[in-house]
């Protein structure tokens, strides 16, 4: 998804915009560009990485100035579709992230009016705009821009000559970083981290003039306050620190934030929100989310129907916005990593408009989400660079289990043994992390191959589902989860030697079904590498490979059986080839519909 960044200061602007986008790369990106106000404006871009455009760009002068990285969405990647856009006298520059829905109409009439364009962009209306209002004033002049937009955006806007920045937030992020007599401005906060750990996250609605010096927000044309908040995570969290990958680093934090998020969690449970008091209000729960967060969503609904008896629904956010209103007395928790996926904000304003109680589940502080919702719960992963979720997925499940846990009336008994359990993950996740040379030799096996299906039953079925989606995001294989019990209604006509099946079990009450669907698949050619208890001896008779997972009560097995099936997908990945933090065509924060 596209990043901005820009800085005003006493430091040539171009090595410290350079740098700032550059930990915006994990966002993906196809073209980027700088401009610089040096007197007047030049501007560098290209399709490409940063790091082609850094040994390209010719030293431009300027002490403030602004870049972009840009994720395709209106016109193709090209250098003339790269940001910063420029207006016809070539005097104001603009980033944007975001989407501008009547850019078509704007544009027709800005032509009508004399302008003319040079990209297919949405964003190249706005400096057009803010040249047509400029009066003297570059804010009023924006502000009159922005009035004219149908849309989300986090825009950044440069005029030669005025020794300031505006920027102004609609539906996309966008921070300031306060450093001494400097300002950062970023998409994202690891981006500033170089320079600052002083953020101010700016609101929907805001506007803010930022000069070396200072800067002043305003909302809907009234002064507001916003707060400073200190980062606590450093610059080297958001870093390799040592792997090949951010994605295999994230997948070895596990054990840590695992602890970190039962830790937190437990220390604010009872101030966020009771379910217990949910429950006697409502008649079922809702649970929405996209992608990796959707499969945290389902495994959600197995352990709150199982320990709290409630009804859940989960929804795919993006389909949602379709279905009929039968939202009366629900209760609703949106999960999203970022808090910044379009199509799952959409959701909670829906919900919002209909008086639902929504608990978003996030890992971002200050995101969308969390201004939208009746109640946050933050996740404590840290940053999450790598495109693939891995541990970002992980807290979601801790954050569900102690939602649960921490209200449901079991049996105190059992109730013990599952705290215990929870307790007891974060060695247990450590004792799968150190399978990972199996793992990685069948991964070189499963690397020869062009279509996988991943199978599993009740709990573990979502967790086929994630394991299918993280093998083909990062290794471009195609991978299929499927629910076991499903394979024999059509799509066993794919099965072969050539289309591994790989078999996620616990020992629940699929267990034995799981074993009957293993022999059909071994019936009908196809190699089984199953995912599987220390211990199962039966499993030995049938599946050609086996990655053993300790011991958990099965309600956890989605926890131990994950962290394989993430390692599977990193290292077939890594053995062929692909880049495995940034996989093509996608983007770590999905923030249109
Ligand atoms: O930020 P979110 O959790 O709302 O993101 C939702 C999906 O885009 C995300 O989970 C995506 O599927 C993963 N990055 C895939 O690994």
């Amino acid at each position: 998804m596209c990043g901005v960044v820009g800085y005003i200061g006493g430091r040539n602007a171009q090595p410290v915009l350079l740098n700032c986008l550059a930990r915006l790369e994990y966002r993906g990106y196809d073209s980027c560009g700088i401009a610089l106000d040096g007197g007047s404006l030049r501007v560098c871009k290209d399709i490409g990485k940063i790091a082609e455009l850094a040994k390209v760009v010719p030293q431009l002068d300027g002490l403030a100035g602004i870049g972009h990285t840009r994720w395709a969405t209106h016109g193709a990647p090209s250098r003339i579709n790269a940001h910063p856009h420029l207006d016809c006298s070539g005097t104001i520059a603009v980033v944007h992230n975001g989407i501008i829905n009547n850019f078509q109409v704007l544009r027709r009439r800005l032509e009508a009016e004399g302008h003319s364009f040079i990209s297919e962009t949405d964003t190249e209306v706005i400096p057009h705009l803010i040249e047509k209002y400029y009066r003297g004033s570059l804010e009023e002049a924006v502000v009159a821009a922005l009035g004219e937009i149908k849309g989300s955006y986090a825009v950044i806007v440069l005029a030669a000559g005025e020794s300031k920045l505006v920027v102004a937030r609609n539906g996309s992020p966008l921070i300031i970083g306060v450093g001494d007599r400097e300002h950062f401005i970023a998409s994202d906060v690891p981006a500033v981290l170089d320079y600052t750990n002083r953020v101010i996250y700016l609101e929907d609605g805001d506007l803010a003039v930022v000069t070396s010096g200072g800067v002043s927000v305003t909302s809907r044309g009234a002064g507001v306050e916003r707060k400073e908040t200190r980062i606590l995570w450093s610059v080297e969290d958001a870093q390799k620190a040592g792997y090949e990958h951010f994605m295999l680093k994230e997948i070895h934090e596990q054990p840590k934030v695992i602890r970190d998020t039962l830790v937190n969690w437990v220390s604010v449970a009872d101030s966020v929100v009771d379910i217990a008091a949910m429950r006697r209000n409502l008649e079922s729960m809702l649970i929405l989310a996209c992608g990796t967060s959707y499969h945290a969503a389902l495994i959600g609904k197995y352990v709150i129907e199982e320990l709290l008896s409630i009804p859940v629904r989960v929804e795919i956010a993006s389909e949602f916005n379709y279905y009929g209103q039968t939202l009366a007395r629900t209760a609703a928790i949106a999960i999203t990593q970022s808090g910044e996926t379009a199509d799952t904000l959409k959701t909670i304003r829906k919900l919002r408009a209909a008086r639902c109680l929504v608990i978003a589940i996030t890992n971002v502080v200050g995101s969308s989400a969390s201004r939208l919702a009746d109640h946050t719960i933050y996740t404590w992963a840290g940053p999450e660079i790598s495109v693939a979720a891995t541990k970002s997925f992980m807290v979601q499940l801790m954050v569900l289990y102690w939602l649960v846990m921490s209200y449901s009336r079991i049996d105190p008994g059992r109730l013990a043994e599952l705290v215990m359990d929870l307790r007891g993950l974060p060695e247990k996740v450590q004792r799968v992390l150190g399978r990972g040379d199996v793992i990685s030799e069948y991964a070189s096996y499963l690397a020869q191959h062009e279509d996988v299906f991943f199978i599993g039953r009740g709990i573990n079925f979502p967790v086929a589902l994630e394991g299918a989606l993280k093998l083909k995001e990062v290794s471009y294989i195609h991978a299929e989860g499927y629910a076991a019990g499903e394979l024999k209604h059509g799509s066993f006509a794919l099965l072969g030697s050539g289309t591994p099946v790989v078999a996620i079990l616990a020992r629940d009450n699929t267990y034995e079904a799981m074993l009957s669907n293993i022999k059909e698949a071994k019936a009908r050619g196809a190699p089984v590498l199953a995912v599987a208890e220390e211990g199962d001896v039966a499993i030995r008779e049938l599946a050609d490979f086996i990655i053993t997972v300790p011991v958990v009560d099965a309600i956890f097995s989605p926890v131990v059986n994950t962290v394989a099936l993430q390692l599977l997908a990193y290292y077939t990945a890594r053995e062929r080839g692909c880049p495995v933090d940034t996989p093509r065509n996608l983007a770590k924060s999905v923030t249109v519909e």
